[in-house]
């Protein structure tokens, strides 16, 4: 079974895609660390991520990267919105995506792109989104967690610029696949936005 759980950014889709993942006893992979770290990549030599060759050259990172902990910040999340736009790059991150769709019982993927490019034959496909408001309300709440000096306006801000790249660019925006579910979750807490999710999941299992 291959489950597809897209959305845009601080929706929650991570938290619900490890949670089915759990649940199901599946495989999950958070495809946004990769293109984080391509992202980190183009920083630590110093690249553009806006030029597309400098991007391509990042997707070569070392496998070790993946554990760097740059990788959840924002600034980093700002250099893998950017580096994503290159068409090279997502060509460069597809077969990686696909062959972990595919191992033997399936997986869960999530990602911006997974329902519509990279697992388009996905068994059960879930957009998870809120409004700009909740998503503000639900980051700014885990920055400041985390200690982090940061107001509102700079984080709805910092949203706002992710959804508008995401869902602008050319090649594979953030979109609901036609036949995916959405999930709603500005009015849901954790917990029941996850057993909504694996709701869905157990429906489309039942067929
Ligand atoms: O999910 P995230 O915030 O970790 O993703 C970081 C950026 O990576 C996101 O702004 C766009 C890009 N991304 C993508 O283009 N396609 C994916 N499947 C996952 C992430």
């Amino acid at each position: 079974m291959i489950i597809a759980v897209d959305g845009p950014t601080a929706s929650g889709k991570g938290t619900i895609a490890t949670a089915i993942a759990r649940h199901f006893g599946l495989p999950c992979l958070d495809t946004g660390l990769l293109y984080r770290a391509v992202g980190r990549q183009v920083e630590l030599v110093g690249g553009d991520p806006e030029n597309a060759e400098d991007a391509l050259a990042g997707a070569d990172f070392p496998d070790t990267l993946l554990a760097d902990p740059e990788l959840r910040s924002e600034v980093i999340g700002s250099y893998a919105s950017r580096v994503s736009v290159h068409p090279k790059v997502r060509q460069a991150l597809f077969d990686r995506q696909r062959s972990f769709a595919q191992q033997a019982g399936g997986a869960v993927l999530d990602g911006r792109d997974i329902g519509t490019v990279i697992c388009p034959d996905a068994d059960v496909k879930l957009f998870v989104t809120a409004s700009l408001d909740a998503r503000t309300d639900r980051r700014f709440a885990e920055l400041k967690g985390h200690g982090r000096d940061v107001t509102r306006e700079e984080v709805r801000d910092q949203i706002a610029r992710r959804d508008e790249r995401d869902m602008g660019r050319k090649d594979a925006p953030l979109k609901p696949a036609p036949d995916a579910y959405i999930l709603e979750t500005t009015a849901l807490d954790k917990d029941a936005s996850i057993a909504a999710a694996i709701e869905v999941v157990e429906t489309k299992r039942k067929g």
